[in-house]
């Protein structure tokens, strides 16, 4: 009897695109030992452990408890046997030393450690360190990052042009600033990948809670400044970015860097 793949359930969207992208990117080998970093709603996770194959094993590491166990509950449904998720911080794994044939990181952002506009560390990069430690010899790092969310930019501009002094909710991580970060630590035949994805949230509703999900102003929350006047002219001014049958559609880019260890 022909059964039906179970497919888990993730984040959709342009994070599946992405997640795809890394993985197809790295040439992930059959029967390989990866390490994921971050497993969110596991777009990197689900097309890695479909690469390694039955003989091979992902092991993704998430700091929140609610995507450790949504993950998990999918691998169990989904009748996934080579991945696992656990509850732990990527800077502090306790895995051996060069226990991986592969290293992945899906947009974690790097800001904690290096200031992308200044081009400068602002703390030790304990992340990398901790990467390559338990990346083997001959191992490759691959990793995602923003450049531009478009939908994010037109907000903070909508909310700037409201007198609202907002942050931007995401760090453009480009390509100079991540060779200054890996550079001298052991790794060669770095190559960079740029890819724009163009989205289209399915409604207005859809796309403005999407935008309510990101904090604006530091300690404070949205509905304090967002008056219902300013969300009916935010209403309007999307009709800009609407697809004819009543979407919103913006593009996002990504950085994909990959890398060997020697
Ligand atoms: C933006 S999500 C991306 C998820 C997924 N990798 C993807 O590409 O779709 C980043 C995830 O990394 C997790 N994360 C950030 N820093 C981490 C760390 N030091 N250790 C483990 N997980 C971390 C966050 O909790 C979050 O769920």
């Amino acid at each position: 009897m022909v059964t039906e793949e179970l497919v888990p359930s993730t984040w959709g969207t342009f994070w599946d695109h992405f997640g795809e992208t890394l993985v197809r990117l790295l040439e992930i080998k059959d029967g390989s030992n990866v390490l994921d970093i971050g497993t969110g709603g596991g777009a990197n996770l689900y097309p890695a452990a479909k690469r390694v194959g039955e003989t091979g094993s992902v092991t993704s590491v998430e700091l929140c408890e609610h995507c450790v166990n949504k993950a998990n509950g999918e691998i169990q449904r989904c009748s996934i046997s080579n991945a696992e998720v656990l509850l732990k911080d990527a800077c502090e794994t306790g895995f051996p030393d060069s226990n991986f044939d592969y290293v992945i990181a899906g947009f974690i952002g790097w800001d904690d450690y290096f200031d992308f506009k200044k081009g400068e560390f602002v703390a030790d990069d304990v992340l990398t360190k901790e990467i390559l430690r338990v990346l083997k010899p001959g191992g490759y790092f691959g990793l995602s990052t923003w450049l531009n969310q478009e939908d994010l930019d037109w907000m903070k501009r909508f909310l700037n042009s409201h007198d609202i002094e907002c942050r931007t909710n995401y760090h453009a991580e480009h390509e100079e600033g991540w060779r200054i970060i890996m550079k001298d630590k052991g790794l060669i035949n770095l190559r960079f990948v740029v890819e724009i994805f163009y989205y289209t949230y399915p409604s207005v509703d859809n796309w403005w809670k999407e935008m309510m999900d990101y904090n604006w102003i530091e300690d404070k929350e949205n509905g304090e400044f967002i008056t219902s006047d300013i969300k009916s002219d935010a209403r309007g001014a999307i009709k800009e970015h609407m697809t004819g049958d009543g979407g919103v559609r913006f593009s996002r880019t990504a950085i994909f860097m990959t890398a060997e260890k020697i």
